[in-house]
């Protein structure tokens, strides 16, 4: 990964804190999902999760290893429209396979960022009557929240307004594969055309 690594500022976030955060993570859904926990009936009636492509990727594939219950995943592909006509709005590109009614739903996502994405999908989710919504996401920039939205489990706070690539996180939609979360050099991102390169 020679090249891409050298576009990093600092390495924010290594890829064995990534590991150790993401196991504690999975004990903690993995306790509080458990008989008598959050869910209803986990055994007869798993989790489901329900990871934000694409960013999420990595961080669902990781952190669905380390819970200890039955679960499904499923996948939900979305797209908001920063600067087109309805700021805000966003578009579902996947929708969810199957009928999510009285299922115990794990929402998992890279970033939280302004909390505009979550909130829609949230609303999404809402309306089709699952037994309980709970969210996780592996990073969490309270500093440019616009919207509130409700944060069950966490990796990381970024107390700072920075911008971090890598293990799922994009700039010009590369970068997803730094196995670490990293910040990027001021000049890549000040730079135009970098999706040309
Ligand atoms: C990122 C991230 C969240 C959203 C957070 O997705 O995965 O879904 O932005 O930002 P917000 O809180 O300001 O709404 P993005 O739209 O970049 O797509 P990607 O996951 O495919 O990179």
């Amino acid at each position: 990964m020679k090249g891409v690594k050298e576009e990093i500022e600092r390495v924010l976030i290594s890829a064995e804190e990534i590991a150790q955060r993401v196991r504690a993570l999975g004990e903690k859904i993995s306790r509080d999902y458990g008989k008598g926990g959050v869910a209803r009936d986990p055994y007869r009636r798993p989790l489901l999760v329900v990871g934000i492509l694409k960013g999420a990727m990595p961080f669902l594939a990781d952190l669905i290893r380390v819970i200890d219950l039955p679960l499904e995943y499923d996948l939900m592909s979305v797209s908001s429209y920063r600067n087109g006509t309805s700021p805000g709005e966003v578009r579902i590109l996947k929708d969810l396979d199957r009928s999510i009614a009285q299922r115990d739903i794990l929402i998992v996502e890279d970033i939280v960022d302004t909390g505009t994405t979550l909130d829609h999908i949230l609303r999404l989710i809402q309306a089709r009557s699952p037994a309980s919504i709970r969210i996780c996401t592996l990073i969490d920039k309270p500093a440019r929240r616009e919207v509130q939205v409700p944060m069950h489990y966490v990796g990381f706070t970024l107390p700072e307004d920075v911008f971090v690539v890598g293990y799922g996180l994009d700039y010009a939609e590369l970068y997803r594969n730094l196995p670490f979360i990293g910040v990027l050099k001021r000049e890549i991102y000040e730079e135009e055309g970098i999706a040309d390169r």
